[in-house]
């Protein structure tokens, strides 16, 4: 299970049609997908007009794509009420910048146009080592190299903290992919009860001795149960 077949699942056999991609990066999965309502959002697109020419003729799909060169703040400042007058979205990648306070805006900024029964994954959550979870400025000292996850880690725990009408659970799968629903009956108390401050002052030893519970970690057997799809 990855996050092109997580999203695949879910617009296949649930029939999500509306998907936004935030940090689209080359295009690796967002071409992929086959929806006549697709949203790409990334300052800095890493692929030509030739390579979108060349993906139109793979999947015809992406003749409807529409990209937004810009930051996913900008987007849901300036853009969003446009795009959004008169869809919602089914589903959504948030790939976008991998810090606590980038990915939780993120979360809230989709959640605002995302319909009752939609779904969020989110990319990156499960860091396994330190250097993973570290911060943008650190993996910019390491010329960005090696695997960088950030500590979107966090958004999730915040969640936990924060929404009753919310149920977030982490896939123990590529790099971890959180999951994000709405609640149709809201919990009466909240998993956790950590302040934002609290939240921004765990470092990655704390998240290391409490990852399970933190993310609410869960095998990929979990994802058919939770969505009863069919595993065939
Ligand atoms: C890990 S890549 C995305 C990979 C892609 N989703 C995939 O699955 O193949 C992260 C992308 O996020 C973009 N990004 C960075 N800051 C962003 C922001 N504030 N808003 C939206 N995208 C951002 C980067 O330009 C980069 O292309």
């Amino acid at each position: 299970m990855n996050r092109l077949s997580a999203i695949h699942l879910l617009m296949t056999q649930k029939k999500f049609k509306n998907y936004v991609e935030i940090g689209v990066f080359n295009g690796h999965i967002f071409f992929k997908i086959k929806s006549f309502f697709k949203i790409a959002i990334d300052p800095d697109f890493k692929f030509r007009k030739l390579r979108v020419v060349g993906k139109l003729f793979l999947n015809p799909y992406n003749f409807f794509n529409q990209y937004f060169q810009t930051s996913s703040d900008q987007f849901f400042e300036k853009n969003a009420p446009n795009v959004f007058r008169n869809k919602t979205i089914d589903i959504a990648l948030i790939d976008g910048m991998h810090e606590f306070a980038f990915a939780t805006r993120d979360v809230l900024n989709i959640l605002k146009y995302m319909n009752t029964n939609g779904v969020i994954i989110m990319h990156d959550c499960n860091p396994i080592t330190v250097e993973a979870a570290c911060s943008f400025k650190e993996w910019e000292t390491r010329h960005f190299k090696g695997i960088w996850n950030g500590d979107v880690w966090k958004t999730i725990l915040y969640i936990q903290s924060f929404r009753k009408d919310l149920y977030v659970f982490v896939l123990d799968c590529d790099h971890g992919l959180g999951v994000i629903t709405k609640l149709k009956d809201p919990q009466k108390v909240t998993r956790f009860q950590y302040s934002k401050q609290e939240i921004e002052q765990l470092t990655y030893e704390d998240f290391n001795a409490n990852r399970t519970a933190y993310l609410n970690l869960k095998p990929v057997d979990y994802f058919f149960e939770y969505f009863q799809l069919n595993n065939k």
